[in-house]
């Protein structure tokens, strides 16, 4: 591997997740091609694109859910393509995620949606997991819904329900996968400040996708755009809202560079 791939880490906290030169191939097309960066310990990284960009494949990839067919995904220092299947574990429990669709298991209480992965993985008693569910629930601003079923909540607070339980194990490392897709402009801020919530209360490095330029703004230490497989640019959002590229403009703008009309 050659030093050009070598990306700079942006804080001088220590490197949490590394991407190296991660190559994955769908039908001859390179979704990601080569794909190269770096994420601190504690920092919060927004990864923007339009729809079919890669970034559900990207975040698949640093939860270990697909591997690469090239190129690796470190987690603390580990590759978790050559993980042992302890280590692998013990990554599994770092990682708290929480994805676009489907999050929740309808036929359960949201009491017994959270408590799932924690009866999972520990061998925490009963009043033990009651009260973790309780200050999960506390975390992401929903005090005492535990007997509600999904299907009786709103759409946003569906998501934070998915944040508890993506919390449930303490996680070092959240990865949220359009967190406020479908959700109205008042649930979008309100996961916005959950999302700040966690980050102060917890220190958990962050990953979000999402297309929601106001939620990007709104946590992002860093804004990286996929585009074609590559980062567009990754940069701080001051940067990112100066940015003279089409492909960014037209992502604050809400409308395609000149000539691109076609190219969604
Ligand atoms: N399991 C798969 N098999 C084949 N193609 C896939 C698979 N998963 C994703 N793709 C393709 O990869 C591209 C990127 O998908 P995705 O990561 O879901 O985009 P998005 O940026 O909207 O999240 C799409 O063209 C999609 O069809
Ligand atoms: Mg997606």
């Amino acid at each position: 591997m050659g030093a050009e791939n070598t990306m700079p880490v942006t804080s001088g906290a220590a490197e949490e997740i590394r991407v190296e030169s991660l190559l994955k191939i769908f039908d001859a097309r390179h979704v990601l091609d080569e794909l190269c960066f770096s994420v601190a310990a504690g920092e919060s990284l927004v990864v923007v694109g339009a729809s079919g960009e890669g970034k559900t494949v990207l975040l698949k990839h640093l939860i270990g859910l697909m591997s690469p067919d090239a190129g690796r995904v470190l987690i603390q220092g580990i590759d978790l393509k050559t993980a042992s299947p302890s280590e692998s574990i013990e990554i599994r429990k770092k990682c708290g995620m929480s994805f676009q669709e489907g999050a929740l298991f309808d036929s359960m209480t949201v009491f017994e949606n959270i408590a799932f992965p924690i009866r999972r993985h520990t061998r925490r008693k009963t009043r033990e997991i009651a009260e973790r569910v309780s200050q999960c629930l506390s975390l992401v601003r929903l005090e005492g819904i535990e007997d509600r079923r999904p299907a009786e909540l709103s759409g946003g607070m569906r998501r934070r329900v998915g944040f508890a339980r993506a919390i449930a194990l303490e996680p070092e490392i959240l990865f949220f996968d359009e967190p406020t897709t479908g959700l109205d402009p008042v649930n979008t801020a309100a996961i916005g400040r959950v999302i700040d919530h966690l980050r102060r209360e917890l220190g958990v490095t962050v990953i979000t996708i999402t297309h929601d330029m106001m939620l990007a703004f709104r946590i992002a230490d860093r804004i990286a755009m996929l585009r074609q497989g590559k980062f567009l640019i990754d940069t701080d959002p001051e940067n990112f809202r100066r940015s003279d590229l089409p492909w960014v403009r037209a992502f604050l703008e809400g409308k395609l560079p000149e000539g691109e009309e076609d190219a969604l």
